[in-house]
């Protein structure tokens, strides 16, 4: 293993100049289809733009940007966030580069008095990577709803508190 290989990601807030680098890291996985990659798009967008409650936080492994988490509060809630999406590129996978941008959301929300984490998440097996981090990271299945995104393809969401 190089010594690349081993290094830690760090976390840090997301810069309008980290654009390119972000759509590149969402790109970079070939089974998101267009109407995925647009909102995660969107989503990143928002975020940059400042207007918007997605608060985005990328990785960096090497100086390099890998990957990012978008999450924020949950409308109409008191201390509520949904974790939107998280991707890191198909080239960082396996480097525990996921597991370092949820635990320093988990540390922001401590910093800010704790709160709630809902992530939702599909069955298929392209999200089976992400069902794995969430239950390896602590995440409980809190609910299944059936045929949600289309026949045989369930919204799952998960649920902890901080
Ligand atoms: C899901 C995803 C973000 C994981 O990123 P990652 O940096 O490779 O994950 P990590 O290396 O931090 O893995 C942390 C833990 O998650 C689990 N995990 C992650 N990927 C896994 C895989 N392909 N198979 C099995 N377990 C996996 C493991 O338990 C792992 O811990 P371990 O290595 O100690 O066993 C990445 O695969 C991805 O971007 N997938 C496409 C986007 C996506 O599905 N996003 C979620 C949308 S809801």
């Amino acid at each position: 293993m190089t010594a690349a290989a081993t290094g830690a990601a760090t976390v840090r807030p997301a810069a309008v100049t980290d654009r390119g680098a972000l759509e590149a890291v969402i790109r970079s996985d070939a089974t998101f289809r267009d109407d995925e990659v647009a909102v995660a798009l969107e989503l990143v967008d928002g975020g940059l733009a400042g207007s918007s409650d997605y608060l985005l936080r990328v990785a960096e492994l090497d100086g390099a940007v890998v990957g990012y988490l978008c999450y924020g509060p949950t409308p109409m809630t008191a201390r509520t966030f949904d974790l939107y999406w998280i991707v890191v590129a198909a080239a960082a996978r396996g480097r525990g580069v996921a597991g370092t941008l949820v635990r320093a959301m988990e540390a922001e929300l401590r910093d800010g008095g704790g709160g709630n984490v809902r992530i939702e998440t599909s069955e298929t097996d392209g999200y089976g990577a992400a069902r794995r981090l969430y239950e390896k990271l602590g995440y409980p299945l809190a609910g299944t709803f059936p045929d949600f995104y289309g026949p045989g393809d369930a919204l799952l969401v998960y649920y902890r508190t901080i």
